[in-house]
């Protein structure tokens, strides 16, 4: 990353983040100055200790000034607890809005945003990233202040005790500037391959999980433990790496230091030689010196900390500032349901990350109050077509009408208020039966929740578990079969009591037996409800009052059951498969 982007990223932290804590920054300031002035103090303290106690022999500077000394250091201790107390503060907040801002972009941010990226990089942004803007303001800032202010106070001592020594000290100081410097642009490098690694370990280890049984069954657990292995060392090898640049300026300043008070003691000598400089001064000029080396070790790796805050915070923001193209817009009207009538006019649609349509020049007319049907073959865009009415996707061209008011000049949560969706794949919460099914309702009773499972012929197996509509039902449902948990999705639709029902291969894990009962029960529920269904078995849809036959995005032909039977070669073939 360019410094000048550095500059607008971390202009930008302050801005909208760092700046309202603003009284916080300034009580640290404060404090920060104490901690320096103690720093300066004892090696100030140095200077008549040596001329008082053990020069002159004074009896009352015996006490003084080891008294002085320990107030010294206690106030030092005392400041620096509450300053870093007062920024970890202030950097755990910033830590947390971040945190928030991510979540929040997660929630309600476009589906193809979504799909287009692991989720393993949004858990690693709000782990990993939001950490180390943490550390930038917390330590960053602090050394910053501290160090610099301590810094300037040393230094104006060892001038203060004796000027020629102070240049001689001073020309030793460029020189680890620029150690730093070239530091810096190494730590950036190896911290954007660490920070892609953090990622590759998040999203390694999130499909471990969910892959459980697939690793076990094609006996992969030794190639999967192999890269396992990789993704570990990998991120290993760059930690270390990293550390060893961060502290590569150890040795380096280590040995400097040890230059530096080689050549002092050195030119020391001569200026006692020459009357030019006296003992006490030496001792007081000695401990600003070695005191010293903290704050600029510090200072010279303060710009790696940033750099490492700066492309975290980067890497955040590209996230959350990632416009939203769905979005509420409550200036809008709400959605009125009259008959509920659905119309697709020259609908085509292509997914953000293909150039093939897969849906072309749709034109769908679903009367309200019924049961219409789409039907063909997997990939034809049956599940596109039901994702385009609650706005999942957005179509390129085209209009969506319900009761003729379009879907894009509605305000979303209407729209959405009005329709329930079960898809194919049910996606259930850790959480009760009783849980999940209300999540549709929070504000359901009992009764309503017993009510939606009896349409979805779920009361039945409900009632047999241990702990009825209380028990937990497992990491998205392990703990259910496959037709357990889809009577439970659809039981959470038939709770939010909408006018649209969308059931996507809803009843797919069903034997033929329940998705009978659940489409029966369903059909009943419909009677004055617009419902479209993709069925898994055609044998269900036969008293739908319209069935389209989709075949390639497009629309082959419509009418009932009995009519498609006679007139649709495509839908008979259909059919006429499945009976065999
Ligand atoms: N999220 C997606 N991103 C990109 N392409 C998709 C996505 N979902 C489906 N497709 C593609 O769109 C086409 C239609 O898919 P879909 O509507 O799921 O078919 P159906 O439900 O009829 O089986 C397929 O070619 C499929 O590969
Ligand atoms: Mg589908």
């Amino acid at each position: 990353m360019q410094l000048n982007q550095v500059k607008i990223i971390l202009k930008r932290l302050y801005k909208d983040y760092v700046k309202r804590y603003f009284k916080r920054i300034i009580l640290s300031l404060i404090l920060s100055m104490v901690v320096a002035a103690s720093t300066a103090a004892t090696a100030w303290l140095l200077d008549p200790a040596v001329k008082k106690i053990f020069l002159e022999r004074d009896r009352t500077f015996a006490w003084l000034i080891p008294l002085g000394i320990a107030i010294t250091f206690f106030s030092k201790g005392c400041s620096l607890y509450f300053a870093r107390m007062n920024l970890i503060i202030v950097s755990a907040r910033i830590g947390a809005e971040l945190q928030q801002q991510i979540s929040n972009f997660v929630l309600t941010t476009d589906v193809k945003t979504l799909e287009n990226k692991h989720s393993g990089n949004y858990i690693s942004n709000i782990m990993y990233d939001t950490s180390a803007v943490t550390g930038l303001v917390s330590t960053g800032v602090l050394n910053i202040m501290k160090d610099s202010f301590s810094l300037v106070l040393l230094v104006s001592l060892m001038f203060y005790q004796n000027w020629r020594l102070a240049m001689f000290a001073i020309i030793m100081m460029p020189l680890s500037m620029i150690i730093a410097k070239s530091l810096g642009k190494r730590i950036g490098k190896a911290q954007t391959e660490a920070s892609n690694k953090s990622q590759a370990f998040v999203i390694f280890f999130s499909e471990i999980f969910k892959a459980s049984k697939l690793i076990r069954i094609y006996q992969k657990e030794k190639a999967e433990n192999k890269k396992a292995q990789k993704v570990i060392s990998e991120s290993m090898e760059k930690n270390i790496k990293i550390s060893n640049i961060m502290i590569r300026a150890t040795p380096i300043m280590e040995t400097l230091t040890g230059l530096m008070i080689a050549g002092f003691i050195f030119y020391s000598g001569r200026l006692i030689d020459q009357g030019n400089l006296e003992i006490n001064s030496f001792f007081s000029f000695l401990a600003a010196m070695m005191l010293a080396y903290q704050p600029i070790r510090s200072l010279a790796t303060i710009n790696m900390t940033i750099y490492q805050g700066a492309t975290a915070a980067k890497r955040i923001f590209s996230v959350i500032d990632e416009p939203i193209e769905t979005k509420n817009n409550l200036s809008l009207p709400n959605l009125k349901i009259n008959n509920c009538n659905i119309k697709f006019k020259d609908i085509s649609f292509h997914y953000s990350n293909t150039k093939e349509k897969a849906i072309k020049n749709v034109e769908l007319e679903i009367k309200g109050g019924s049961m219409t049907a789409l039907v063909g073959p997997s990939g034809s865009g049956k599940s596109t077509i039901m994702n385009l009415i609650p706005r999942f996707y957005e179509a390129q061209t085209g209009k969506i009408l319900i009761d003729d008011q379009s879907i894009h000049e509605v305000n979303l949560e209407s729209l959405r208020k009005n329709i329930s969706l079960v898809s194919q794949d049910v996606v259930l919460f850790d959480d009760t039966i009783k849980g999940n099914i209300a999540y549709a309702n929070s504000n359901a009773s009992e009764d309503e929740i017993m009510e939606a499972c009896e349409f979805a012929a779920a009361n039945e197996f409900i009632e047999k578990m241990p702990q009825k509509y209380d028990t937990i039902v497992g990491e998205n449902g392990v703990r259910l079969s496959g037709g357990q948990k889809q009577r439970i999705s659809i039981a959470r639709a038939i709770l939010k009591k909408t006018p649209i029902i969308l059931l996507d291969e809803a009843t797919s894990s069903l034997d033929s037996e329940s998705e009978e009962i659940v489409q029966n029960a369903i059909s009943n529920l419909v009677k004055n409800k617009t419902t479209l269904v993709i069925a898994h078995r055609l044998s269900t849809i036969h008293n739908a009052s319209q069935i389209f036959v989709i075949k390639d995005g497009k629309v082959l032909e419509f009418g009932n059951h009995d009519y498609l039977i006679k007139n649709s070669a495509a839908y008979k073939s259909l059919y006429q498969k499945q009976l065999k």
